[in-house]
């Protein structure tokens, strides 16, 4: 890893923007000046660039650290910051989302076509009984109703929690449950891979037979948009179809503000216990660093830009860079149901000719598999239009980055690498692409208004070429307010380990080079990151522990290729099991296992079945060798080990 990271650290090649593109951004480097010489300021002058219903008078409130507020006395609506206020500038007209289906369906869907749908659906939301503070969870598929169904939600003052589609019914009734959603709004299906994949069967699953369980069911309704067509089982009195409600519904709403503390939107991720964290964002502060990055960052011009942004809505990028950000800064995207191969392999490179996509948004992992396709794929495309690409939810290695801009930028477009977190709330770490020099494989720097450092476990600065862990310094509009209902673990897992500096542990090792950039070495706590996703070791762990073959398990994030990581697990077999059972096809019955009670992002790449499993005198697992043994490495220092022959038989067993 550190021969890596020398190797990373002498990267020497440095890209200016060109003059032009530089002239033209929309971030030019006295934002830097005026952070440094008044941050708070600095952040009003950002959240004054939103419609205020009652402008505030206060700024950060950092006085019950580490539960902040920002701009805490004034009051806004989120959805009318993202709708209304175009439509009354002038800008109905133009158009909010060019939605491609993954089966070639089309809709152009304008600022005032939007704005009247989010209206319906807040008067169908409140007609259910749904109101300021109550729990909404949605499980869609990538298709407008979803940016609708987030922004109704905010504009009645209740909280979203979006769960991704590919997750699982049991992952979406331990959402459902812990939030205590009164209503999810869903789809029969949408459109995967080439055929449809089916939503609103997880959706009665998971509210299925909750008889004995002492959970308290929750769910009100269950509102259904018809994407996929499929036939579903209907529960009367429960379920109502979109397409029979939404349209009758009255297209007057007055969008009433609501104070900037208020709950936007709680999102889940997994942490270092199997229980993923409920995180939870607030409303103005969030949305002044979402409009504010997407501005700088992605160097939004709304009048000639045509963006995209590849998340998924399931994710954080989706909330902040599909949903908020860029229907803010009253811009034009691109949004696209499906997977990036089907029907064909240059389906993505496609979209981006048909619409003429200026500004693109995507994560390494699809970068590098493009990159093992070949570039005769992108090259049979017109990419001319692209002017700016950016990066983000895993470090991208400097080929992969070489290869992004020279086969898709041209040798010409900008790379912004952009680090940050479901808790940030926003990009914290990247160039500002008419600014910054960049260089391939670093974020480089923190944003105007944001601080951050490198330090030792004492908290003390590790200063350039030395490795470190990665803190912000300073408290910063968009953080997560907590973790719903949690207060304990948020301040566990964020704010103890640097308690007496008041510094938040992002969880992540870096290393500041002599220019002082910061290079991302991956997360230092048991969190993988698999195609940019998040995965807990011990969720998986859990989730493969609770199969009745299975005696133990342990789960580590393997380098790959592809992937960035990807997740091997170490199982002991139930001897009972065995002789009851027969031990063939026992390693592929557990991937999908853990597809079932995950998702099937969650499933091994490898399972290994062993006899035992390396623990240290006090019991706990060494995962470092089990990563060693699946990196397919020399096994390092076992002398801690309670039994030090046990990696010997593993590495036979793995053979
Ligand atoms: C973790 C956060 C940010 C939205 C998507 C992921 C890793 C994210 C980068 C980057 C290196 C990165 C970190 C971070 N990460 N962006 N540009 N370079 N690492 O959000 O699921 O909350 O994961 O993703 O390890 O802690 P997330």
């Amino acid at each position: 890893m550190s021969s890596q990271i020398d190797h990373l650290l002498s990267e020497t090649r440095r890209f200016a923007p060109s003059a032009d593109f530089a002239d033209a951004a929309v971030g030019a480097a006295d934002l830097y000046e005026r952070a440094a010489a008044d941050r708070e300021g600095f952040w009003a002058d950002q959240a004054r660039e939103l419609h205020w219903h009652t402008p505030f008078t206060q700024g950060l409130d950092w006085s019950n650290p580490p539960f902040a507020t920002w701009f805490a006395d004034g009051e806004l609506n989120v959805a009318y910051n993202c709708l209304d206020r175009h439509v009354e500038a002038g800008h109905g007209d133009r158009i909010a989302l060019l939605w491609e289906g993954e089966n070639g369906d089309e809709r152009r869907v304008s600022y005032a076509e939007l704005t009247d749908e989010v209206k319906r659906v807040a008067n169908v939301l409140q007609g259910l009984g749904v109101g300021a503070g109550d729990r909404v969870a949605i499980y869609l598929p990538m298709i407008p109703e979803a940016v609708a169904a987030m922004l109704a939600v905010a504009r009645i003052g209740a909280i979203h929690s979006v769960v991704f589609g590919g997750f699982s019914a049991d992952s979406l009734r331990a959402r459902i449950d812990d939030a205590g959603a009164k209503l999810v709004i869903t789809a029969d299906g949408g459109y995967r891979k080439g055929k449809v994949s089916a939503l609103k069967p997880a959706v009665d699953m998971a509210l299925a037979d909750r008889n004995g369980s002492g959970v308290q069911e929750t769910v009100e309704h269950v509102l259904v948009v018809r994407r996929g067509g499929n036939d579903v089982e209907w529960q009367d009195g429960r379920d109502l179809w979109w397409h029979e409600t939404v349209p009758d519904a009255s297209p007057d709403h007055e969008a009433e503000g609501f104070p900037a503390e208020n709950p936007l939107f709680i999102l889940y991720t997994s942490g270092t216990t199997g229980k993923p964290k409920g995180i939870l964002h607030t409303s103005g502060g969030y949305l002044t660093q979402a409009a504010f990055t997407n501005r700088v960052v992605h160097d939004i011009h709304p009048e000639t830009d045509v963006y995209w942004c590849t998340a998924d809505i399931g994710w954080i990028t989706g909330h902040t860079y599909v949903t908020y950000g860029p229907l803010a800064n009253g811009a034009t995207q691109v949004l696209y149901e499906g997977t990036p191969d089907t029907p064909h392999p240059g389906r993505w490179w496609e979209v981006i000719e048909k619409y003429g996509v200026t500004v693109f948004y995507t994560a390494p992992t699809a970068i590098r598999s493009f990159m093992k396709i070949g570039r005769e794929v992108p090259q049979k495309f017109d990419l001319s239009s692209l002017r700016l690409l950016g990066s983000v939810g895993e470090p991208i290695n400097p080929e992969a980055w070489m290869w992004y801009r020279t086969i898709i930028g041209d040798e010409t477009a900008p790379i912004v690498d952009t680090w940050w977190q479901t808790e940030t709330g926003a990009i914290m770490i990247s160039a500002l692409p008419g600014v910054t020099e960049t260089k391939p494989g670093s974020a480089q720097v923190p944003l105007p208004g944001i601080t951050v450092d490198v330090v030792d476990d004492a908290g003390e600065p590790v200063g350039h070429g030395n490795g470190g862990l990665l803190v912000i310094t300073e408290p910063w509009p968009s953080m997560l307010r907590g973790i719903w209902g949690d207060p304990e673990r948020y301040k566990e897992t964020y704010w103890d380990k640097f308690a007496d500096k008041g510094y938040y542990f992002a969880g992540d090792g870096a290393r500041l080079d002599d220019d002082g950039d910061v290079w991302l070495l991956g997360r230092v706590d048991d969190v993988m990151n698999v195609s940019g996703h998040r995965l807990s070791t011990a969720e998986i762990e859990s989730a493969l522990v609770g199969n009745e073959a299975v005696a133990e398990a342990a789960v580590v994030g393997a380098s790959d290729e592809t992937t960035g990581q990807a997740v091997v697990a170490f199982v002991i077999i139930k001897q009972s099991f065995l002789k009851a059972h027969p031990a063939e096809g026992l390693a592929s019955t557990l991937r999908g296992w853990v597809g079932e009670q995950i998702g099937p992002i969650a499933r091994p790449r490898d399972i290994y079945i062993v006899g035992e499993l390396p623990k240290t005198r006090s019991g706990k697992i060494m995962r470092r060798l089990l990563r060693d043994v699946a990196e397919g490495r020399e096994v390092g220092d076992t002398t801690t080990l309670a039994d030090t022959m046990v990696m010997s038989t593993i590495s036979a067993q793995v053979k």
